[in-house]
Parts: C-alpha cells; sequence; structure tokens
C-alpha cells in the first residue's frame, strides 16, 4: 500500500525549473553590487564589469585561449541563430535532433535559412546514432537536450580533423560536463539555467575555426545588426571584451557575475559538477526505489545531470498536470511537468544551483502526489 499521508518536511527551496533555474544557495537581490546600474554600458564601470564577468566565464568553463567569448542579445537562442545566419551556407549542413530545441535549429536550417539540412533523428528518450555525421559538412546539434534528459556522453565522434564546424547548443551542458573545446567551433548557452542567472543574455564562444568562416565567408541572405559580427571582413573583436552590440542588462550581468563568483567559491567547474552529479546520482536513488518512476532517457551514459526527464506509470498529460499542480500548491515543488512538447512526465533540474538534501526531500512528495492520484 502506498502512503498518502503527506510527508513532514519540505525541500528548503522548491525551485527545480529547468529553466530559469534556481538561483544559487546563497542568492538575494541585495546581494548584487549595483553601481554599475544607471550608467551607460560603455562608461569604464560597465565595460569594466561586462570584461570581469567575461573573464570568470572563461575561467569557470576552463576555456583555453584558443576560443573568443562574448555576451550577446537574445539568450541561448539568440546566440545560435546569431552563429547560424553568420556562418551557414557555405557547406552542407546536417542537423542532429532527438528533441524539442534540436528539432527549432533544424526548422531554422531546413525553413527559414532553406540549406536543405541532411537530418538525422532519434525519438525522445534516445540518442541518434552519431556514427552517420559526416563531418565534411558543419554540424550542429544540442549538446543536452533539456526536453527529454538525453544528452552527448562526450566529444569522442567529433572529428578531429573536421572540414566543417561543429556547433553544439550547449545551454543545459555548460558547468555541468566537461567540454571537449578542441571538438567545438561554436558554442552558446545562456545564464538562465547551469547557473540560475537571468535570460535576456546570450553567450557565444567561438573556435579559431569559426573565426576564420566569419572573416572569409559572406551569407547569401541580409544580417540584421544584433548578428553582425564581422566588420570590414574583420572580427567585430569588441563583442568577446565587452563592447557589446547594443545595450546589455547590467542588472542581469551583476547576477551572472554573482553566480560566477559563487561558482568560483566552490571550487569552479569541478564544484558545480559535483553539486550536478549528486543531484542527479540522489534523483536515481529516488527512481530505482520507485516501480512507478523510470528514465526518459534509458541509457545513463547519455543521461542528463541537469535536466532530467522521468516517466510515471501509467500517466498522461492530464495527470502530470493534476500532479504538478498539487506538489505547487503545497510548496514542495515547482516547474516539474515535462515540456509541453515531450512525452508526458516530469523534468526535475539537477544543475548546480540546486541543493541535494532538497532532491531527496522531494521523493516523499512525489509519492505522496502519485499515491493521491492514484486514491
Ligand atoms: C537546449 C536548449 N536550447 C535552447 C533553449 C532556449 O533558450 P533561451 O530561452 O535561453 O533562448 C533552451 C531553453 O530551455 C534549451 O534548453
Amino acid at each position: 500500500m502506498t502512503d498518502v499521508r503527506k510527508p513532514q518536511a519540505r525541500p528548503a527551496r522548491p525551485f527545480f525549473s529547468s529553466g530559469p533555474c534556481a538561483k544559487p544557495p546563497v542568492w538575494s537581490p541585495d546581494k548584487l553590487a549595483t553601481e554599475s546600474l544607471g550608467r551607460s554600458h560603455r562608461a569604464k564601470i560597465g565595460k569594466t564589469r561586462l570584461a570581469y564577468c567575461i573573464d570568470l566565464m572563461r575561467e569557470m568553463l576552463q576555456l583555453p585561449d584558443t576560443h573568443r567569448i562574448g555576451i550577446v542579445p537574445g539568450s541561448d537562442t539568440g546566440a545560435f541563430e546569431m552563429a547560424m545566419w553568420t556562418m551557414l551556407g557555405q557547406r552542407p549542413v546536417t542537423t542532429l535532433a532527438w528533441e524539442s530545441f534540436g528539432e527549432g535549429w533544424v526548422t531554422d536550417a531546413a525553413k527559414q535559412l532553406k540549406l536543405d539540412p541532411t537530418v538525422i533523428r532519434a525519438d525522445y528518450g534516445e540518442l541518434p546514432d552519431l556514427t552517420q555525421v559526416d563531418w565534411s559538412n558543419d554540424v550542429l546539434f544540442t549538446w543536452n537536450g533539456t526536453t527529454s534528459g538525453v544528452r552527448v556522453p562526450d566529444g569522442d565522434w567529433i572529428a578531429a580533423d573536421r572540414a566543417g564546424l561543429s556547433f553544439a547548443d550547449a545551454t543545459s551542458a555548460v558547468f555541468a560536463y566537461d567540454l571537449p573545446w578542441d571538438k567545438i567551433d561554436v558554442a552558446t548557452f545562456s545564464w538562465q539555467k547551469v547557473l540560475g542567472g537571468e535570460g535576456g543574455h546570450g553567450v557565444l564562444i567561438l573556435g579559431p575555426r569559426a573565426v576564420e568562416r566569419l572573416e572569409n565567408y559572406t551569407p547569401a541572405w541580409p544580417l540584421p545588426k544584433v548578428f553582425r559580427l564581422v566588420s570590414k571582413g574583420t572580427l567585430a573583436e569588441g563583442v568577446f571584451k565587452g563592447e557589446t552590440i547594443n545595450t546589455p542588462s547590467m542588472l542581469a550581468v551583476e547576477d551572472a557575475i554573482f553566480a560566477l563568483e559563487w561558482a568560483k567559491s566552490l571550487g569552479g567547474l569541478d564544484g558545480l559538477k559535483a553539486r550536478s552529479d549528486a543531484n542527479a546520482a540522489a534523483l536515481d536513488k529516488i527512481v530505482a526505489d520507485r516501480d512507478w518512476l523510470s528514465h526518459l532517457a534509458a541509457d545513463p551514459a547519455s543521461r542528463s545531470k541537469t535536466s532530467v526527464c522521468l516517466s510515471v506509470a501509467g500517466a498522461d498529460e492530464a495527470f502530470i498536470k493534476t500532479f504538478a499542480g498539487l506538489l505547487e500548491a503545497e510548496g514542495a515543488a515547482y516547474d516539474i511537468a515535462g515540456y509541453r512538447d515531450a512525452p508526458p512526465g516530469l523534468r526535475i533540474w539537477c544543475g548546480a544551483t540546486v541543493d541535494t538534501a532538497d532532491i531527496e526531500a522531494l521523493g516523499p512528495w512525489l509519492d505522496w502526489a502519485y499515491a493521491s492520484l492514484n486514491a
């Protein structure tokens, strides 16, 4: 018999959304530095803070000097589309899709840019056959599919001698995994995921071969100002030093700096990864102990450690909605229903800003919601 009594203890911070994700545990708005607010972002203070944010990101990501990193408009989508619009079209394109966001890049490549890409797909919960990728093509993929909880296990499948460029949408992957930067020509992310920062800005990382493409290739289509990274055939280097294309939110920048300093206090990337790994392991234990819960991503090697997607035996969309609603009303878990395009299920963020004790405290609440709905 399942126990329908309400658990005594709630997660202290019931924030399990997969984006925007939980703030760092020590965060509060009055701890943000505000000297750069109400000032020109091109004043010394603004430029200094933007450059500091970039330096901290480089350090926390362990990004080598070969790669540039800059802050751009439009969150992760803006950064990824900026890369697509400025660099694609020179050679054939392959796009990989195994969930909603990868599918979005397929739509961009096929319907908007009309590039007739080769599309390699897999169903929700699975990874496509990565050995099929032809690296003479430019290749677009999502490192961690946030809506299915499936990620590429590593970069071994990316050819070291590729002629095409690799474009990684890495928004739910950075700060949670070791990324092989020598295999990545373009990567993008937004602060709103593993850092628990704000949306609005994207981060664009360019390897040397991407810069070479930008400087030597002009796409056939027009580029809006917010996508322009090249001026008179030369990379706009200022973007990678904090001279943003247009006006940034300095509040979002200060918030990102706070999260990055927190990350640094944990020991940087290793500290962040350790938290995410511990969270994913705690959730895995909850799943293993319950016959009505299972991972959507069957293969542990390609299972996400950030956006963990779970199937609930017998649940349809309405069941999940009620289940998640019950937990939200109790203040036990916010935003844990799966993504709207994914098979009905739960999605529980395990990135570094979530505390492991809160994942552990969630287990009895999942039991309670399941038992209440089946009572
Ligand atoms: C893999 C992936 N790509 C892109 C996006 C879009 O991100 P943003 O809303 O920051 O543009 C998301 C958001 O959840 C995502 O998970």
